[in-house]
C-alpha cells in the first residue's frame, strides 16, 4: 500500500478550482494513485444536507457565526469519514477547498476574524491538515467574468466580499508553509501544469 496523501484546492469563486481539482485527480490517477475526490461544503451524507442550508438559501437567512459553524459542522464529517481513513488506507484524497476557505470567506470575507475561525475550526479539522494546499490565484474580475449565471448565496456577495476573500487568502498564503501560489490565469491546461509542478514539488519535499 501505498503512502496516502491530502491536497486541497482554494480559491476565490470561478478560479478554476473544481476544473483543476478533477484534472489534478485524473493525473495522480493516470500515475497508479487511488484517488478519493471530495469537495466542501459535502462530501458526507450530513455534509451535503449542510450543503443545502447554506448555500440554497436567499441572501441574509443566517449570521456569520452560525454560517462559520455550518462550514465545520460539514468539515468534521469528512475529515472523520472520508479524509482521515482514505489517507489512512493509502490514497490520495484531493479536496475542493477545505478549512483555507473558512479562514478567508469568514475570517476575511465576512470579517469575524481568522483566529475566530480558526478556533471554531480545531475541533472540526482535529489536527488533520493538508499535505499541500494550492491556491489558485485568479483576478476578481476574471474569476467573475467566467462564472455562470445562478450565483448561490455566498458567491452573489458580490466584487468587494470577492476581493477580501481574495487579500485574505494571499496573507494565509504568507504565513502558511505548506500553502503553494499558483497562477490561475491561461487556459485549463496550462494552470494544471503549474498545479501539478506545485504538488510534485511540496511531496518531494515533505
Ligand atoms: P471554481 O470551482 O473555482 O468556482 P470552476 O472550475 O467551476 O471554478 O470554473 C469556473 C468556470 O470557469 C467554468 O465555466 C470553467 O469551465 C471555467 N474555467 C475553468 N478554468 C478556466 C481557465 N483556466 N480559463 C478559462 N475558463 C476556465
Ligand atoms: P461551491 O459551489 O462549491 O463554489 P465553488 O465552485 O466556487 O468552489 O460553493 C461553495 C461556496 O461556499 C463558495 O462560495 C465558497 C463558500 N465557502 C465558504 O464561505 N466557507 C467555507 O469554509 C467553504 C468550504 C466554502
Amino acid at each position: 500500500m501505498g503512502v496516502g496523501r491530502f491536497i486541497a484546492l482554494e480559491g476565490i469563486d470561478g478560479s478554476g478550482k473544481s476544473t483543476q481539482a478533477a484534472m489534478l485527480a485524473d493525473a495522480l490517477e493516470a500515475r497508479g494513485h487511488r484517488v478519493v475526490r471530495v469537495r466542501e461544503p459535502g462530501g458526507t451524507p450530513l455534509g451535503e444536507a449542510i450543503r443545502g442550508l447554506l448555500l440554497d438559501t436567499p441572501a441574509g437567512s443566517m449570521g456569520a457565526v452560525a454560517e462559520a459553524c455550518l462550514f465545520a459542522a460539514s468539515r468534521a464529517e469528512l475529515v472523520r469519514r472520508v479524509v482521515r481513513p482514505g489517507v489512512a488506507d493509502g490514497a490520495w484524497v484531493v479536496c475542493d477547498r477545505f478549512v483555507g476557505s473558512s479562514l478567508a470567506y469568514q475570517g476575511v470575507g465576512r470579517g469575524l476574524g481568522v483566529d475566530v475561525v480558526t478556533d471554531v475550526n480545531r475541533a472540526a479539522v482535529d489536527g488533520c491538515a493538508p499535505d499541500v494546499t494550492v491556491l489558485i490565484d485568479v483576478p476578481v474580475a476574471e474569476a467573475a467574468g467566467r462564472r455562470c449565471a445562478g450565483d448561490d448565496r455566498i458567491e452573489a456577495e458580490g466584487t468587494g466580499f470577492q476581493q477580501r476573500v481574495a487579500d485574505g487568502y494571499r496573507a494565509q498564503a504568507e504565513g502558511d508553509a505548506r500553502m503553494v501560489v499558483v497562477d490561475g490565469r491561461g487556459s485549463p491546461a496550462d494552470v494544471h501544469a503549474r498545479v501539478l509542478a506545485a504538488v510534485d514539488a511540496a511531496v518531494a519535499s515533505a
